[in-house]
């Protein structure tokens, strides 16, 4: 029905008109559901976004989406698939002719406004991961945001390009699949890296890094093979995992 170029991701597709948050009932049925399943909503009532906060799901404005995977790597590897995520996204959207960039670890940003986010979770023992559900939300037709993030946020309309929700979840949906593979199956992560460096809004730049209650400064210089972001601060070098930190602007 999607009409998806792809062998492992939305080969079952489940639509929802309305629902609390894809990514809770995509863990909901983890257990039971094949890799690659997908769970998309016209609208969330519980949208849910990184730190507990609420994530705007207005019905028929963006995509609200959670893919389920089952990947054979060790829960320390499960951040590279947050990067994977951001990578499909910006180069999905590059594809279709909008330029954005990721503001590492989870946020994808148009003219320093955020259009897309991802909240990856996990469904893991000691040392092994029984599921990994990467939810994946964006503003596409929104135009009116709540007051608080009024200044924050943006959609791809707003930004100027008129674009079918469809379209857009194609093709991050097939990018997705293309990076995860060669992952999976090669071992490879230099693609994703690659987009990842090519496309941040981070490095290069002086930012905010939080950590609980901890606050400090720091300059972002590049991004590991692994998917970690390298800062410095007072000449000390030092690699930050995603899902450990949050960072700020300068
Ligand atoms: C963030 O930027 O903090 C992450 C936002 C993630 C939002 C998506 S929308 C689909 C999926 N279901 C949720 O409840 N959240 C994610």
């Amino acid at each position: 029905k999607y009409n998806l170029n792809t062998n492992l991701l939305g080969k079952e597709v489940i639509y929802c008109d309305t629902i609390g948050s894809t990514n809770d009932y995509a863990k909901e049925i983890a257990k039971n559901a094949k890799e690659g399943t997908i769970i998309i909503s016209e609208e969330q009532t519980k949208g849910r976004g990184r730190m507990g906060r609420y994530w705007h799901s207005i019905k028929g404005d963006g995509i609200w989406m959670s893919i389920i995977l089952k990947p054979n790597i060790y829960p320390h590897e499960a951040p590279f698939i947050t990067q994977i995520a951001g990578a499909s996204i910006v180069s999905g959207l590059k594809k279709l002719g909008v330029n954005s960039l990721i503001k590492w670890p989870n946020d994808i940003i148009i003219n320093n406004k955020k259009v897309s986010g991802i909240l990856t979770e996990l469904g893991a023992e000691i040392d092994r991961i029984n599921y990994i559900v990467v939810g994946m939300g964006m503003n596409v037709k929104t135009i009116d945001f709540p007051e608080n993030v009024k200044e924050l946020a943006t959609s791809i309309k707003k930004e100027g390009h008129n674009l079918k929700r469809i379209d857009i979840l194609k093709s991050i949906i097939e990018e997705f699949e293309h990076l995860y593979l060669k992952y999976i199956q090669d071992k490879d992560k230099s693609e994703c890296i690659k987009i990842c460096r090519e496309n941040s809004a981070v490095i290069g730049k002086n930012i905010y890094i939080l950590k609980g209650e901890e606050k400090r400064k720091a300059k972002c210089v590049d991004i590991t093979e692994e998917g970690n972001l390298v800062i410095i601060n007072n000449n000390i070098k030092e690699e930050l995992i995603s899902g450990e930190v949050s960072i700020r602007g300068d």
